[in-house]
């Protein structure tokens, strides 16, 4: 009797449980290490030899970052991963191709933070995940939501906030965009990965207390709100432990605690042990190490790895893929729109410039004002910063070309004289020896007295723009980054000298990624337009801001200290080399370090404001083109037991212009058993686009999970009892309205496990 053909389970067809049991150990393991990328344009010996079998499938979207492994006897198509957080990072050409792939630069992360508008920040999300889909990808690896802790992070550009109730919000309505496209995130990176030096073995020692109140809180905050379908764990050790190895970590909190629904995986080549990082919950490798499928087969033989850990892993993997467009064949077009996008680029880079300094109306500028253009960036825009947060995008709109497209007239000799000399400086300068790390800066043109004479004759307004650009695998120096070089400082000076003579103004754009000093140099500018790095429409956004065409609504997310020695973790950043110092860094993994937060839980406002260190500006600060009163706060309760409360306010437009105004709900808690900062940020809300004389009422939530600190001595999340102040306010220290309540009782919010705690003594400041 002939037999019957076995039937092959199929994923999406059969039960998942019916095709994990028919994958072999060897399929299991495939799955769960990762392939891809293409490491063509990095020099030999830097990273670990691929899986030769993966060099053989052709790429679906060259220049993604990685992929999984198919396995086709299953029904189990290969995903497709891409950078990242300012765009969708891929290959702009290909192979024998005329057309080109470019895509959308939009503005970087601390720019959509500083808009505090959740909807635009979705809105953008829905563009970045139609470019996602599009494109045949079917997961963005991003938000990167790290908290901004000390101004020289290599990468704080891509990430939000100096506070988590910011970073944690904006990331979750950004992912919701993105994912209402039915593509999937990867909110990074889990967790404390606050800087760049030696990231891939810097040990991070901090308090459980400050890493759940300030590092955890906003993946808290996201995964809550958002569900994203993916987290990627960090390059750092926390107190000792790989993020990517702890099980504490990935298991214990994200999944026991949170509720933590879809999968985890590394970032690009973190951590040492691939069993640990299997056992922890880490369920995917990435991109995928040859060694890697060895160990795993290694482990499961001898038992180190248990099948159902396995089985576990590749579970969450699968869940994932079934949800793809790839798994549903989505018939993507490889034309995403991205003129439409274009356009949402630059409404939302307008939304996030914060207006730092406007004396005496030097903003906004009237259309009739001739305009000298000074500084290498009003040129050469820095549309974003380097690495994998950067955009093969298909152009950058300059400042000086966004003010001839609306009209303004320029100084054509100065145009051609700085353009002549950032080619040759450009042509001048080393090149990095792998172009994803940022280039040299090139260094200001001296502006001589005759120049500046003969423009100032010849203009009504001066425009001096200062540019910083950064990116993964470095942090930021303080001399002459963080604070301005020699030129700059002398450029500034002479042209305020010489407009200000003449009774003309001076503007300041920054052309940021991060804090830079500011206090020294202010008082040469009558105004000072913080545009951040704004997206490829940079150029456009920055001129509808300056011209009042939209008036500007961003607030800092972070503190622009009076001075860097000011900065909290002045003294401890960026930490030092561990063990044997002598020995030569590993080529990718860099050398070992660590770092100790010994600030504990004041980063940011906490600090500035509970110590009271004055700073240059506050977080939370912003101008505007119009004015805001707050009036009747409201709370509907005054005793709280275990209640929400709602608080209310209203905003009205008080000034001439058109205006959207960031209110912020800070709350001072009793410090009974644990010292606590002055106020705490716990809610912000926009307002519309108000009218002038127009009033718009606004609504916070506040529960009494929103009220708790974490208290190490008992491990749990507890409100304490007494009265608490809520203070709602149009900046940190510009505080509107204030209001008591009580909380009757001690609320023990949540009793949790101690996870992850030091190793090694913090002395924290108090
Ligand atoms: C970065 C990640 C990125 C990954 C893939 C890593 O070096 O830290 O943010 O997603 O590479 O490109």
């Amino acid at each position: 009797m002939a037999q019957t053909k076995q039937h092959v389970p199929q994923l999406g067809k059969d039960p998942l449980k019916k095709v994990i049991a028919a994958m072999t150990v060897e399929e299991k393991v495939k799955l769960i290490v990762g392939m891809g990328m293409n490491y063509d344009n990095i020099p030999d010996g830097i990273l670990p030899p691929k899986d030769p079998a993966d060099a053989k499938i052709p790429e679906k979207v060259p220049g993604a970052a990685g992929r999984t492994h198919a396995i086709a006897r299953l029904g189990i198509p290969s995903m497709t991963l891409s950078d990242g957080p300012a765009g969708v990072r891929i290959d702009p050409k290909r192979k024998g191709e005329k057309r080109t792939y470019y895509a959308t630069a939009f503005p970087v992360g601390t720019l959509l933070a500083s808009s505090w508008d959740t909807s635009l920040v979705s809105r953008v999300g829905r563009a970045f995940g139609t470019e996602v889909r599009e494109y045949g990808i079917d997961v963005l690896l991003a938000p990167a939501m790290n908290i901004q802790r000390n101004p020289l992070g290599g990468r704080n550009f891509e990430y939000y906030s100096e506070d988590p109730v910011v970073a944690g919000n904006i990331a979750a309505y950004f992912v919701k965009g993105i994912q209402a496209d039915g593509v999937g995130t990867s909110i990074k990176h889990f967790a404390a990965n606050n800087q760049e030096y030696n990231r891939m073995q810097l040990n991070t020692n901090l308090s459980e207390r400050a890493l759940r109140e300030i590092y955890l809180k906003g993946f808290e905050i996201a995964v809550k709100k958002a569900q994203p379908w993916t987290v990627m764990s960090s390059y750092n050790l926390i107190n000792g432990t790989y993020t990517s190895e702890s099980r504490g970590l990935l298991t214990q909190i994200l999944r026991n605690e949170w509720g933590f629904k879809g999968m985890v995986m590394t970032d690009w080549f973190a951590g040492k042990s691939a069993t640990e990082q299997v056992n922890a919950g880490n369920d995917m490798l990435m991109p995928g190490i040859y060694a890697e499928t060895t160990e795993i087969l290694e482990s499961v033989k001898d038992g180190k790895i248990s099948q159902q850990q396995l089985d576990l892993n590749v579970e969450r993997i699968l869940e994932m893929i079934l949800k793809s467009p790839t798994f549903k064949h989505y018939k993507y077009s490889d034309k995403p729109d991205l003129v439409k996008d274009a356009q949402i680029s630059r409404i939302a880079a307008t939304e996030g410039m914060v207006l730092l300094k406007d004396n005496n109306n030097a903003l906004p500028i009237a259309k009739t004002k001739r305009v000298a253009l000074f500084g290498n960036t009003s040129y050469d825009l820095i549309a974003g910063g380097t690495g994998s947060g950067d955009v093969n995008k298909p152009y950058i709109i300059s400042l000086n070309q966004g003010l001839v497209n609306a009209g303004y007239v320029l100084d054509n000799g100065l145009q051609k004289e700085y353009k002549d000399y950032i080619v040759q400086a450009k042509l001048n300068r080393p090149k990095p020896k792998v172009a994803f790390f940022a280039p040299a800066p090139i260094s200001e043109m001296v502006l001589t007295d005759e120049m500046l004479q003969s423009e100032s004759d010849k203009t009504d307004v001066a425009i001096f723009t200062i540019g910083r650009n950064a990116g993964e695998g470095n942090d930021r120096i303080q001399e002459n980054d963080f604070d301005l070089t020699a030129i700059e400082q002398q450029n500034l000076k002479n042209i305020s000298a010489v407009y200000h003579t003449k009774g003309k103004k001076v503007i300041v754009v920054l052309n940021i990624g991060g804090v830079t000093e500011i206090a020294s140099w202010r008082d040469e500018a009558d105004g000072v337009l913080l545009a951040w790095q704004p997206g490829e429409e940079g150029g456009n956004a920055i001129t509808d801001v300056l011209s009042g065409k939209v008036n500007p609504s961003g607030k800092l997310t972070a503190t622009f200290p009076l001075k860097y020695t000011d900065v909290p973790s002045a003294k401890t950043f960026p930490g030092q080399l561990v063990g044997d110092t002598t020995a030569p860094g590993n080529p990718l993994m860099g050398r070992a370090a660590a770092v100790t937060y010994n600030e504990g839980i004041y980063v940011g406002y906490r600090y500035y404001s509970t110590f009271n260190i004055k700073p240059a500006y506050e977080f939370g600060y912003g101008l505007s083109y119009t004015k805001f009163a707050y009036s009747g706060l409201r709370l509907n309760d005054k005793t709280l037991i275990n209640n929400d409360l709602t608080v209310t306010i209203i905003v009205k437009n008080t000034g001439k212009a058109a205006g959207k105004e960031v209110a912020q709900l800070y709350i001072s808690a009793p410090a009974k058993q644990l010292n606590k900062p002055a106020y705490e940020l716990k809610g912000f809300a926009k307002t519309r686009l108000l009218q002038p004389g127009e009033s718009q009422t606004l609504t916070f939530k506040i529960t009494p999970a929103d009220l708790a600190s974490f208290n190490t001595a008992q491990s749990a999340w507890i409100a304490d009892s007494g009265s608490y102040t809520v203070k709602v306010g149009s900046s940190s220290l510009q505080i509107k309205q204030s209001a008591e309540f009580k909380l009757a009782n001690d609320v023990i919010v949540e009793k949790v496990k101690p996870i992850l705690l030091p190793t090694t003594e913090i002395n924290e400041i108090k």
